[in-house]
């Protein structure tokens, strides 16, 4: 019963994060029902339904007065504008995610993706999906935020001056990184309509002068750059098939100098393939999403050592996209 409730409970923080109730409430506002109701244009009925399940969840806190009022969580994570906003991730599984649901045994017989359109697009990444250009990359951001924060933490940065994020899209881990890591300068490597959205995210955090852009596609031979002390992948291996993952892989070893530093960010499913289920549960979502699946260090260790990288291990953390980093030098 637990997990189907997690449906329930998904939709209403859906529901509230697209009529931005957690924004309305942000620094410490309060509402009543009735208010409520009316601002939202809607009858009181379904607007005590999401309110209560909202307080049952912890999200918002009702007080012996009769006002709702955002919980500490919602306020840090749930608050349009606030750096750790979580809301764009909810709206892609929401938006994106949640109708391919419905077809998802299409998936599982068939052994494709249903997000996208899997005859007519050449990847799920491509800009005239409207849903997915609008959602994708906000969702990215929100999702790799926090995340970036811990690896951050995680490893020491003094040696990299430089750092490469392949596939860095809403540039989360460029604009953490470089705020805790004041040597730092680092470039987003991505498709070039990615880099022109994201740009204007660079330019409003202030870091401009430290954080570049490098357009490209990791496919075409020779096509990440070089010159870099470190390379970061975060959430990109896990959206190829292996022949695909192990190409990117091979291209990243290949753009390293001696010495340089592989950095992979990713839900790591155990390497005896027994858990943990964020991870096992953001694999299976790779099923409506991508032809990837997320892999285990075992597996990467493999392909790396194939390519030249030595292995270092996982250093683990708790994020909300990953939950740790695999390390890989080259000799
Ligand atoms: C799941 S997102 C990860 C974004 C970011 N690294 C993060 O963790 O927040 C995958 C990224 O890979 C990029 N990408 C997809 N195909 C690519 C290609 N052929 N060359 C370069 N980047 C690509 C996408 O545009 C997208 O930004």
């Amino acid at each position: 019963m637990d997990l189907t409730l997690g449906v329930y409970a998904f939709k209403g923080l859906a529901l509230a994060t697209e009529l931005e109730v957690f924004t309305e409430l942000a620094g410490g506002k309060g509402v009543t029902l009735d208010a409520f109701a009316r601002r939202h244009g809607i009858h009181e009925r379904p607007a005590e339904l999401l309110l209560t399940a909202l307080v049952s969840l912890d999200l918002l806190v009702l007080d012996d007065e009769g006002f709702y009022r955002n919980s500490a969580v919602s306020e840090e994570f749930l608050v349009k504008g606030k750096p750790r906003y979580f809301g764009g991730w909810v709206t892609l599984v929401d938006k994106h995610e949640y109708p391919a649901y419905i077809k998802m045994l299409d998936s599982l017989r068939g052994n494709h993706p249903t997000t996208w359109d899997v005859e007519n697009q050449k990847s799920l990444f491509q800009p005239d999906d409207r849903v997915v250009k609008e959602h994708f990359w906000d969702a990215m951001h929100s999702l790799s935020a926090y995340t970036a924060g811990r690896l951050a933490e995680s490893i020491d940065f003094s040696g990299i001056k430089r750092l490469l994020d392949v596939g860095g899209g809403g540039a989360a881990y460029d604009i953490e990184l470089c705020r805790r890591h004041p040597h730092l300068k680092t470039t987003v490597f991505d498709l070039p309509f990615v880099c022109e959205l994201t740009r204007p995210r660079v330019e409003a955090a202030g870091l401009a002068d430290r954080i570049d852009f490098a357009s490209g596609d990791f496919f075409e031979v020779g096509g990440v750059p070089g010159g870099y002390d470190a390379i970061l992948l975060s959430n990109i291996l896990h959206d190829w098939g292996i022949e695909d993952a192990r190409k990117i892989l091979r291209a990243c070893a290949e753009a390293l100098p001696s010495g340089g530093v592989l950095l992979v960010t990713e839900s790591f499913v155990d390497d005896d393939k027994r858990g943990p289920a964020p991870a096992a549960l953001m694999s299976l979502n790779m099923l409506v999403e991508t032809w990837g699946r997320n892999y285990t260090a075992a597996e990467y260790g493999e392909w790396a050592a194939e390519f030249g990288l030595k292995p270092e291990g996982v250093v683990p953390f708790e994020g909300q996209g990953a939950n740790g980093v695999w390390v890989a030098r080259k000799p």
